[in-house]
């Protein structure tokens, strides 16, 4: 039975040590690139694809994105005082009413593999996706990443992977597959290591913030013991998966800026900037003229 892709997990939980101080009090997944926090391009990533309940896993400090995606009635009440009627359409307008959101809380940072557990309960016997939000990706004359994916599932009925290449030399920051090409940018993993260190990679394709998975996943999750970092890692319980199911690797069209790295991060800034319809103009003098300096 072809089941369809309606339910998405951000897994907000994790600690975001890299942002640090930044992140002491306030998610990363806040941070805004331009005008907008990194959780919300990405919720409009999955809407985009046809999603229309996204659960997230959320921690200590995480109660700001609860407060992001919800109504802002005194803000509302302001704003129509002011007569400020473009924003508040804005803000009312921000995600469609046919869009739910479901919290669940992960009680420790035990890893991506127990953040994706964790919505066990909600998403039930379904395909789902799994975004992570520090991934941002722009496709900027195409199909957002994650309806790619789910176009992806359509046709094949199982577990895929956004891949992409990576710097052979930063194979230790990402989940790594070797894969048997299926077409052009498919490929069916043969073997899937959390962060192997360069010399030990199998390829240099690393998984991205993305995925596709089967409902099958948390059996593998509940079964999963501690791996690299001493965290229940999602990149394990793929590996089990994958002796009872098929999983793809899927090679995305787009451009994905790691802003959970500080480089990353100043990098999405600069080019959303620069693509950014009231800003673009006098942004691209300003860097033209620094370069100058
Ligand atoms: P990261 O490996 O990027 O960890 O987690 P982190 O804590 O967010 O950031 P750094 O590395 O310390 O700077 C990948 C994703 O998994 C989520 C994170 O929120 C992030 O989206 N995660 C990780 C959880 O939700 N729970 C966890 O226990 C671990």
């Amino acid at each position: 039975m072809n089941q369809k892709i309606r339910k998405a997990v951000f897994p907000v939980a994790g600690l975001g040590t890299r942002f640090l101080p930044a992140t002491k009090a306030s998610p990363k997944e806040m941070l805004p690139v331009v005008d907008k926090p990194l959780i919300q391009y990405c919720v409009e990533e999955a809407v985009a694809a046809g999603i229309d309940t996204i659960i997230f896993i959320t921690g200590r400090t995480k109660n700001v994105i609860m407060d992001h995606f919800d109504k802002a009635y005194e803000l509302e009440n302001e704003l129509t005082t002011r007569g400020k009627t473009e924003i508040l359409k804005m803000v009312q307008e921000m995600m469609p009413p046919n869009v739910s959101f479901v919290f669940i809380r992960q009680p420790e940072a035990l890893g991506l593999g127990h953040a994706v557990l964790c919505a066990k309960s909600v998403v039930g016997d379904e395909p789902f996706a799994v975004i992570l939000a520090d991934d941002l990706i722009a496709n900027r004359n195409g199909d957002g990443c994650i309806t790619q994916m789910v176009e992806q599932y359509n046709k094949h009925q199982c577990s895929i992977l956004g891949v992409e290449r990576v710097n052979p030399r930063e194979t230790d920051k990402y989940g790594i597959v070797k894969t048997k090409e299926v077409s052009p940018a498919v490929g069916q993993v043969e073997t899937i290591i959390e962060k192997p260190a360069p010399e030990h990679a199998p390829s240099n394709l690393g998984v991205v913030g993305r995925y596709i998975l089967t409902p099958a996943i948390f059996d593998k999750i509940e079964h999963t013991q501690r791996g690299a970092g001493g965290e229940i890692q999602l990149t394990d319980a793929i590996a089990a998966l994958m002796s009872d199911e098929q999983v793809l690797a899927y090679e995305f069209e787009g451009k994905r800026y790691d802003c959970g790295s500080k480089l990353g991060y100043l990098q999405a800034t600069v080019e959303f900037g620069l693509m950014h319809e009231e800003l673009k103009g006098d942004f691209l003098d300003y860097l033209k003229n620094l370069a100058l300096d």
